[in-house]
C-alpha cells in the first residue's frame, strides 16, 4: 500500500521510517517532507503547502494512497480531515471540530470541564481590563496562554504582576493576531510533565507507551521553553495505578465526551500531563496530533505494523485490533538544534557525520533539514534527533550521545541532560522539575519548529 504523510518534521520521519518499516507499505510520501525522507528508501517529498488541501487530495486520488497521515496540528485545525472524508478519501486524524481539542484552549477547557477532566484552574477572556482586573489577586507565577494556535508562542509563564500584564496587554494588543483575542489565564501546577500520546477510533482509545519531553532550551530545565529538546520512553513515572487512572479520569472520558458533542474524534489524541505531588495527572494541554519529539521514541519501540494501526483507527475497529506490542527498551531522542533557537536561526550549514551516527546505531531523523545540490544542509530550528534504544535508559543515553558525536553543523546545539529523569526515578513529591520559573525562563519565543 501507499501512504501520505502531511508534515515535515522529526515526527513525521519517524512515521514514514516506521511505515516502511512494514512489509505492506511500499511507499511512501511526505509533503512537503524534509531532507531526511527526501533520502529515505521508496519515500518521495511532494512540494505542496500542508494547506493545500486540494492539490494534496488529487495527489493522493491520483497515486491510488490508501490511507493519509497528518502529523502537523495546522492543517488538522483548518479540516483537510473533513475535505477528506468529503471525498471518501481515508484519512489518520481529527476533524475541525475534533482539532479545537488543540485550536482552542478555551473550548479544550471547556470539554475538560464537561468531562470531569482534572486540570489547573483557570479563566476566559475577551477583554483585557477584565482580564487585568482578574489577576489582581492572583497567586504568582502565573500561566497565560493565547487561545489559539501559536507555533509555540502562546504561553508566557508569567513570575511577575508586572510581566503578567505585559503579556496581557501584547496579547490584545495583537501580538499573536486572532490566536491572541481569547485569553486562558490558569493557575500554575508544579510538578513532573508527562506525554500520554494515545490512539483512538472514536469508541476505543489505546494509550501509546509514555514520554518525556525536554521543554527546555538549557541543561538543567532551564532556558526558554522550545518545542522540545529530547524524549525518552518509556517514562519510569508511569505506574500501573498511574495509567489507570489516565484511562478512566482523562482519555476515556475526552473521547466520550467528544462523541457526546458529536464529535467521532478518529487520531491521535496527545494529553500533555503534569503529575503533581500528590500524584493527580492533570491535563495541561491536549494536542490533536503525534508529539514531536515524542514520536521519534515512541515509534522505534512499537511492534505492531504501525500502518495496522492507522488504519484500524480510521476504520474504527480499534478494539479488534487487541494490544499494541512494544519492544522491551528503553528508547532516547536527543534533538540537535540551531544556535539562536527558540528565536532566529541561521540555516544553510552543511552537515556531516549522519552515516557515521547510522552506523554506531543512531536513527537519525531530520527536522530542518534539507537537499541542497544534492547536500545536507540545515534549514530550521530543530535540525536532526538521534534515537537509541538499549536494555536500559543509561545505556540509550550512552548511545545516543556516541551516535551524536560524530555529527557536525555550524552552530549546532544540544542539551546534554537528556534522559537525565530516567536516571534518578523520583517521584513527583521529590521533584520540582516545573518549579518556580525565573524571568528569564519566559522570555519571548518563536516558531518551535
Ligand atoms: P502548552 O503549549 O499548553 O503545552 O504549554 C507549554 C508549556 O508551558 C508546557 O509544556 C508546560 O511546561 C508549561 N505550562 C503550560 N500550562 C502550565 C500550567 N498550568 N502550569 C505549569 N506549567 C504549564
Ligand atoms: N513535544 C511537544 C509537542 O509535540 O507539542
Amino acid at each position: 500500500m501507499k501512504v501520505l504523510v502531511v508534515g515535515s518534521g522529526g515526527r513525521e520521519h519517524a512515521i514514514a521510517w516506521r511505515l516502511l518499516q512494514s512489509a505492506a507499505v511500499t511507499q511512501v510520501f511526505c509533503i512537503p517532507g524534509n531532507g531526511g525522507t527526501a533520502t529515505l528508501p521508496n519515500c518521495r517529498n511532494v512540494s505542496l503547502s500542508v494547506d493545500d488541501f486540494e492539490g494534496i487530495l488529487r495527489f493522493a486520488q491520483v497515486q491510488g494512497v490508501a490511507l493519509t497521515v497528518v502529523g502537523h496540528e495546522l492543517p488538522l485545525a483548518l479540516g483537510i480531515v473533513d475535505f477528506f472524508l468529503a471525498a471518501n478519501a481515508p484519512i489518520f486524524g481529527p476533524t475541525r471540530a475534533g482539532a479545537q481539542i488543540e485550536s482552542s484552549k478555551s473550548w479544550a477547557k471547556e470539554l475538560m470541564h464537561q468531562a470531569g477532566i482534572p486540570t489547573a484552574m483557570s479563566a476566559v477572556f475577551t477583554d483585557l481590563n477584565a482580564a487585568l482586573t482578574y489577576l489582581g489577586d492572583r497567586t504568582l507565577p502565573i500561566v497565560i496562554k493565547a487561545d489559539g494556535l501559536a507555533g509555540g508562542k502562546g504561553v508566557t509563564i508569567a513570575h511577575t504582576q508586572d510581566e503578567a500584564q505585559a503579556t496581557l496587554i501584547q496579547l490584545f494588543g495583537g501580538a499573536l493576531g486572532d490566536a491572541g483575542s481569547t485569553v486562558v489565564i490558569e493557575e500554575f501546577l508544579a510538578g513532573q510533565e508527562l506525554s500520554i500520546l494515545a490512539v483512538t477510533d472514536g469508541q476505543t482509545i489505546r494509550p501509546l507507551l509514555p514520554a518525556q519531553d525536554h521543554k527546555r532550551l538549557e541543561d538543567g530545565d532551564r532556558g526558554p521553553n522550545t518545542g522540545g529538546m529530547g524524549a525518552y520512553a518509556p517514562s519510569p513515572l508511569l505506574t500501573d495505578s498511574l495509567m489507570i487512572r489516565i484511562e478512566q479520569e482523562i482519555l476515556q472520558p475526552a473521547i466520550a465526551t467528544l462523541r457526546q458533542r458529536g464529535i467521532d474524534y478518529r487520531g491521535c489524541l496527545y494529553a500533555g500531563l503534569m503529575i503533581t505531588s500528590d500524584g493527580t495527572p492533570y491535563v495541561i494541554e491536549f494536542n490533536c496530533r503525534f508529539g514531536d519529539p515524542e514520536t521519534q521514541t515512541i515509534l522505534p519501540l512499537l511492534d505492531t505494523p504501525l500502518e495496522q494501526i492507522l488504519l484500524a483507527c480510521t476504520e474504527q475497529r480499534l478494539e479488534s485490533l487487541g494490544a499494541l506490542k512494544w519492544l522491551p527498551q528503553c528508547s532516547v531522542c536527543v534533538v540537535a538544534a540551531a544556535q539562536g533557537y527558540p528565536q532566529k536561526v541561521e540555516t544553510g550549514h552543511f552537515i556531516t557525520g549522519i552515516g557515521k551516527a547510522t552506523e554506531q546505531g543512531g536513527l537519525v531523523f531530520h527536522a530542518g533539514t534539507k537537499l541542497k545540490n544534492n547536500s545536507l544542509v540545515t534549514h530550521g530550528g530543530r535540525v536532526l534527533g538521534i534515537t537509541c534504544l538499549a536494555p536500559t535508559h543509561k545505556e540509550a543515553i550512552t548511545r545516543a550521545y556516541h551516535a551524536l558525536d560524530n555529527i557536525y553543523y555550524e552552530g549546532m546545539i544540544f542539551r546534554k541532560d537528556i534522559g537525565h529523569r530516567a536516571l534518578a526515578p523520583s517521584t513527583p513529591e521529590t521533584t520540582a522539575l516545573n518549579s518556580d520559573p525565573t524571568p528569564e525562563d519566559i522570555g519571548a519565543q518563536s516558531a518551535l519548529e
